[in-house]
C-alpha cells in the first residue's frame, strides 16, 4: 500500500515537472508553482518509502485534498490569479489523469494513516512482486498523461511563411470588370431546427441555394452572429486564392459580431457548394453549408426542372434538403429534369460514401463534381457512389406515368465497428430520406445493393488525350496509425507518413503540369479534395480512363486503391489538399499545394484560432 501510494505521488510530480514549461511561458509563478509542487511530491514519496509515519500520510492526505480542490476549482470557476482570473481552464486529458492519480492516492492515504504499518517485516521481493501490477497501472497512466502533454496542439503555424518578395495570398483577388453582380447575405448564427440548437445560413439547413450564372460575380457577406469564429469556403469553384475561405491559410477566421466579403467571378457552369472552413469537423455537420448553382451563360439550363439534392445529416440517416422521409419535386409526364446530387454527409470513420439509385427512368450521369461528362449513355437503376463533397447531376425524362425516386442503397451490417457504434448512440434516428419525383404510382424498387456500382473509368465517349508528360510527379501515401496527438490518443491519419502540420507540401510553379499519384494504404475511403484546381483522372489501380474524360475536385480513393490524377498548376495561391471526410481531416489528412513566390500572412493555431480542420 506505501509502495503504491508513493508511485501514486511520484507519478503525479512527473506530470508536474513535464506541464512546467507551458506554464512557465504563460504566467511565471504557476510554473513556479507546479516545480514546487512536483519537487515536494517527490520528497515526499521519498519519506514515505523510508520512515512511512501516519503523521506524513496524513498530511500527504490533506495536501492531495488541496491540490485537488484547486485542479477543481481553476477548470470550473477559474483562480482568482492569473493571467486570465476567473476564466475556467480547459479539461484535458494530462490533468484528469494526474488528479485520477491523486485521488487514488488520497485513499491510500488515508488508509495508511488509519492503520499505521504492521511491525513484522516483509521480504522485500514480495512486496516488490506486489506492487508489480500497481506499478503498471500507475506507469501506464503517467505514461499516457506525460504522452498527451508532449504532443500538444499546434501554437502557431504557418503554411507558407513570407520570404523576402513574394506575393500574399491577400493579394490574389480578382479585379472587378464589367460583369453582373449577384449579391447575397449569408447571416450565420443559431437557430432552433426540430427543437435543436443548429448552426445555420440564414435560418435554414441547409442554407439557401446560391443560383447564378457563368461569368457572373459573385458577391457574399457573411455576418457572423455566432459565438464563436469562422468563414466560408466555396467548394469546388475555381476561385482566386484570397476568396476561398480557409482559416489560417487564405484569411483570418471571422470574429463573432465580425463581417467578410467574398467576391468572385463563377467562370464555370455546374454544382458546387460552400461551407465554413474554420472548426470544419465541428461547425459543417452542425449546419453550415449550402448548395452553390452556376447555371450556364447561354441562357437556362437545358432541362425543364433543375433541382439540387443535398444529402446531409448522418450515414444510415440521411436528410435530403433538410427533410426527414420522403421529399417530394414536381415535374410532368414527358418533362426531362436534372437532379444535382450534392454529398454532404458526414460519413464514420470508414468514410464511406453515398450511393443514390434513381428508379423509374433511365438516368444519364450528366456531370461529376459540376463537369460534364462527354456522350453520358442512359443507364438503368446504378449506384453512384459520392464520396463526401462529391456531386453527380443525374438527367433523365419523366415516363409517360408515375413517379421516379433517387433512394439511397445502404448497406446494412457490412458498417465498420466505429459506425456502428455511432448508429448505437445516434439513438431513435429515422431511416433515410429518399426522393419522388412526380405524382402517381411509384416505381417498383428493385434490389438496391444489387445493382450495378457505376464506373466513371468507362462511362461516356473519350475525347482529347490526358496529359502524358509532368513537370512534378509525386506519389501521396494515405496511412493511418494510432498515436497520440493534440493531446489526446487518436487514429492518426497521414500523407506519406506524417500529418499536419507536419505534412511536406507540394511546391509548383505556375504552369507545371503535376502528376499525383495517390495510394491508399487503409481499409478506409478518403474523397481526397483540391482547393482551387480540378484533378483530370488518369487512371484507376493502374487502368486507364476508357470513356469521357473525367475532371473532378474530389476524388474518391477507395480502401487499398491506387488513383493517378493530374492537373495543370494555373491558379497561384496557398491551396489546401486534404481528405473531405472530416474525421479524418481532423486527425492530420491534409496537406498545401504552395506556388513558389506566394506567402502567407496568416497564420493556424492555437494563438490565431485558425483551425481549418
Ligand atoms: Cu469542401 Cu477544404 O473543403
Ligand atoms: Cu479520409
Amino acid at each position: 500500500m506505501i509502495v503504491s501510494a508513493a508511485l501514486l505521488t511520484l507519478g503525479a510530480a512527473a506530470i508536474h515537472f513535464v506541464v512546467a514549461p507551458p506554464h512557465f511561458r504563460e504566467y511565471l509563478p504557476f510554473g513556479a508553482f507546479f516545480v514546487a509542487i512536483a519537487c515536494a511530491q517527490v520528497i515526499a514519496a521519498v519519506e514515505l518509502l523510508a520512515r512511512p509515519t501516519r503523521r506524513l500520510a496524513l498530511f500527504m492526505c490533506f495536501s492531495s485534498v488541496g491540490l485537488i480542490a484547486l485542479w477543481f476549482a481553476s477548470r470550473t470557476v477559474g483562480l482568482p490569479i492569473g493571467p486570465q482570473p476567473w476564466t475556467p481552464e480547459e479539461v484535458g486529458l494530462t490533468d484528469v489523469i494526474c488528479n485520477l492519480l491523486e485521488m487514488l492516492s488520497v485513499v491510500l492515504f488515508a488508509l495508511i494513516a488509519l492503520r499505521p504499518p504492521r511491525r513484522r517485516r516483509r521480504h522485500l521481493w514480495r512486496i516488490a512482486l506486489g506492487s508489480v501490477p500497481a506499478g503498471l497501472l500507475i506507469s501506464g497512466m503517467t505514461a499516457s498523461a506525460l504522452a498527451a502533454e508532449l504532443t500538444p496542439m499546434t501554437e502557431s503555424y504557418n503554411a507558407a511563411p513570407y520570404r523576402s518578395g513574394g506575393v500574399s495570398v491577400a493579394d490574389l483577388t480578382e479585379t472587378r470588370g464589367s460583369e453582373h453582380v449577384d449579391r447575397f447575405t449569408l447571416v450565420a448564427q443559431v437557430s432552433q431546427i426540430d427543437g435543436q440548437a443548429m448552426w445555420t445560413y440564414n435560418g435554414t439547413i441547409p442554407g439557401p441555394e446560391l443560383r447564378v450564372s457563368q461569368g457572373d460575380r459573385v458577391e457574399v457577406t457573411l455576418i457572423n452572429k455566432l459565438p464563436e469564429s469562422t468563414t466560408v469556403h466555396w467548394h469546388g469553384v475555381r476561385i482566386p486564392n484570397a476568396e476561398d475561405g480557409v482559416a489560417g491559410l487564405t484569411q483570418d477566421a471571422v470574429q463573432p459580431g465580425q463581417s467578410y466579403v467574398y467576391s468572385f467571378v463563377a467562370d464555370e457552369a455546374g454544382t458546387f457548394w460552400y461551407h465554413s472552413h474554420q472548426q470544419t469537423e465541428a461547425q459543417l455537420p452542425r449546419g453550415l453549408f449550402g448548395a452553390l448553382v452556376v447555371e450556364p451563360a447561354s441562357g437556362r439550363v437545358a432541362e425543364d426542372r433543375d433541382y439540387v439534392v443535398l444529402l446531409h445529416g448522418g450515414p444510415g440517416h440521411v436528410v435530403i434538403n433538410g427533410a426527414r422521409g420522403e421529399l417530394h419535386l414536381d415535374a410532368q409526364a414527358g418533362q426531362t429534369v436534372r437532379l444535382r446530387v450534392i454529398n454532404a454527409v458526414a460519413p464514420g470513420m470508414d468514410g464511406g460514401p453515398e450511393t443514390p439509385v434513381l428508379v423509374g427512368a433511365d438516368a444519364r450521369v450528366a456531370a461529376l463534381d459540376g463537369r460534364d461528362l462527354n456522350q453520358p449513355q442512359p443507364l438503368p437503376a446504378t449506384r453512384i457512389s459520392l464520396g463526401m463533397g462529391q456531386r453527380a447531376d443525374l438527367v433523365f425524362g419523366m415516363p409517360p406515368t408515375g413517379s421516379v425516386q433517387l433512394q439511397l442503397a445502404e448497406a446494412h451490417g457490412e458498417s465498420s465497428f466505429v459506425s456502428n457504434a455511432f448508429t448505437l448512440f445516434s439513438r431513435d434516428q429515422p431511416p433515410s430520406a429518399h426522393v419522388t419525383v412526380g405524382d402517381g404510382p411509384a416505381p417498383s424498387v428493385p434490389d438496391l445493393m444489387a445493382t450495378p456500382l457505376f464506373d466513371l473509368t468507362s462511362y461516356g465517349i473519350a475525347s482529347g488525350s490526358a496529359p502524358t508528360s509532368f513537370d512534378v510527379e509525386r506519389q501521396i501515401v494515405l496511412g493511418s496509425h494510432a498515436a497520440f496527438r493534440e493531446g489526446r490518443p487518436q487514429l492518426v491519419h497521414t500523407l506519406n507518413g506524417q500529418a499536419s502540420p507536419d505534412t511536406q507540401p507540394l511546391d509548383v510553379s505556375e504552369g507545371d503540369v503535376v502528376h499525383l499519384q495517390i495510394v491508399n494504404d487503409t481499409d478506409e475511403y478518403h474523397p481526397m479534395h483540391l482547393h482551387g484546381h480540378v484533378f483530370r483522372v488518369l487512371a484507376r489501380n493502374g487502368e486507364p480512363v476508357s470513356g469521357s474524360p473525367v475532371e473532378l475536385d474530389s476524388v474518391l480513393v477507395g480502401p487499398r486503391e491506387t488513383w493517378d490524377v493530374a492537373f495543370v498548376a494555373d491558379n497561384p495561391g496557398i491551396w489546401m489538399f486534404h481528405c473531405h471526410v472530416l474525421l479524418h481531416a481532423g486527425m492530420g489528412m491534409m496537406m498545401t499545394i504552395n506556388y513558389h513566390g506566394v506567402y502567407t500572412p496568416f497564420e493556424m493555431g492555437t494563438r490565431s484560432g485558425n483551425m481549418p480542420e
